[in-house]
């Protein structure tokens, strides 16, 4: 199977290092690609693009288009190879609304009966007073748009909330005001292929910059699965209460979800309730849950693109944990340093995003989040350790990472509020 890769980030090298391990897959393509992914041959095409993405599908002749980001599914890269007979992993570009739009996912929710925090949309400054007065603390304010996790505030000081919505509708962007969920945060992302709903291991993002969860929020900055704090059933009960009745309201709707649907959830005092849904894998979530995975990943996508996903064999995964540690450049989450060189990336368990060659064919760094490092282990202590027992062999001059990802589920200090 021929497979093309549609991203540049470490969730694609994730997803290419996973595919490599498929022995039913036997070429690999990436889009625009990166230097760290030696298992694809890479193509400087522009990936939002549909009619470009599609031309370099037609002349690799590949048999699976996986798009990573949300950026080309919401421009409509999936319904244009689709279109050309492809099979896409990767939603249509109306069903990526649920990412795309928090008003329309709220609205789906709403249908669905799905739980998830109150929302009001202000689409002006006149109506911003009254409405942070209907909310907080803590307050939770999000620009209504794509905005990669980086959009987000949630703060319990209303100047820095007025600011920060302010600034999105400075940028024409509605806002929109949430009721804080308060509990333990859970990304579980589901195989959707219409009604049919196959849910992966579920793993927690730690999206503050600092540790102990403080400072500005970020893409994310480390991430770990399983989650021992979790109670047995709760997956089920999200497959159940959550995602199956949102994939039943978008075939109802006439854009049925097909590709990876992203259930961000908080696990509150009265259960699972909706952070956020997004139309693609997480990241970096995605780095450790793969890692995990033992099934053949190109064979499993290409039956949710081909509308099989039902007559796939239970997914199998592997014993023990895995913890994903993001390396950051200096001033992420503001305006990253480019330029340092990186020593010490060309090992297992390393996945590269903002990362580019210079003249001298040095790996630099190239953007905010610039590797992602893996560990697994038999538990969570012994994944975390392989995670900084790899970072410590890692060099980039002003970098950055949290050295307590997966910590608290560690020291059994995550609860859930009673
Ligand atoms: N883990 C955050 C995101 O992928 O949006």
């Amino acid at each position: 199977m021929r497979i093309l890769v549609i991203g540049s980030g470490a969730r694609e090298h994730a997803l290419l290092v996973a595919l490599a391990a498929d022995p039913a897959v036997t070429e690999l393509h990436a889009a625009p690609g990166n230097p760290g992914m030696v298992q694809a041959t890479c193509h400087d095409t522009a990936v939002t693009d549909p009619a470009a993405v599609t031309t370099l599908a037609r002349r690799l002749e590949v048999d699976l288009v996986v798009i990573g980001p949300e950026v080309p599914l919401v421009a409509g890269v999936g319904d244009a190879l689709r279109a050309a007979g492809f099979p896409v992993f990767g939603p249509s570009a109306e069903a990526a609304r649920i990412e795309g739009s928090k008003a329309f996912a709220k609205d789906v929710m709403a249908t669905a009966g799905v739980r998830t925090a109150r929302a009001e949309v202000v689409d002006s400054p006149a109506d911003l007073d009254e409405a942070l007065d209907r909310f907080g603390p803590t307050w939770v304010v999000k620009d209504d748009g794509l905005a990669a996790g980086k959009g987000v505030v949630v703060t319990p000081d209303r100047a820095a909330a007025h600011a920060h919505a302010l600034a999105c509708l400075d940028d024409g962007h509605p806002v929109l005001l949430e009721s804080f969920l308060d509990g333990p945060e859970v990304s579980l992302f589901c195989l959707v292929d219409g009604e049919t709903v196959v849910p992966l291991l579920p793993a927690q993002d730690h999206k503050r910059v600092g540790e102990g969860d403080r400072g500005p929020n970020t893409g994310g900055m480390g991430a770990y699965t399983p989650l021992p704090w979790l109670p047995e059933g709760v997956v089920e009960q999200i497959v159940s209460e959550v995602c199956e009745p949102v994939a039943r309201e978008m075939v109802a709707r006439g854009c049925g979800f097909s590709g990876l649907l992203y259930a961000g959830l908080a696990i509150t005092s009265s259960g699972p309730e909706v952070v956020e849904f997004n139309c693609r894998f997480g990241d970096p979530e995605t780095q450790a849950v793969l890692a995990l995975l033992e099934s053949p990943l190109g064979q499993v996508l290409h039956a949710v693109a081909t509308g099989r996903l039902a007559e796939l064999p239970p997914l199998v995964w592997r014993e023990g944990a895995a913890v994903t540690v993001v390396l950051a450049a200096e001033n992420y989450p503001g305006s990253p340093r480019r330029g340092d060189v990186i020593e010490g990336a060309e090992q297992p368990g390393v996945f590269h995003a903002g990362t580019a060659r210079d003249v001298d064919g040095r790996l630099v760094s190239a953007g905010g989040r610039v590797l992602s490092v893996v560990g697994t282990g038999s538990d969570l202590a012994a994944a975390r350790a392989e995670a900084y027992r790899i970072l410590d062999g890692i060099e980039l001059g002003g970098g950055h990472f949290r050295r307590d990802i997966g910590l608290a589920a560690e020291e059994s200090r995550i609860s859930i509020p009673g």
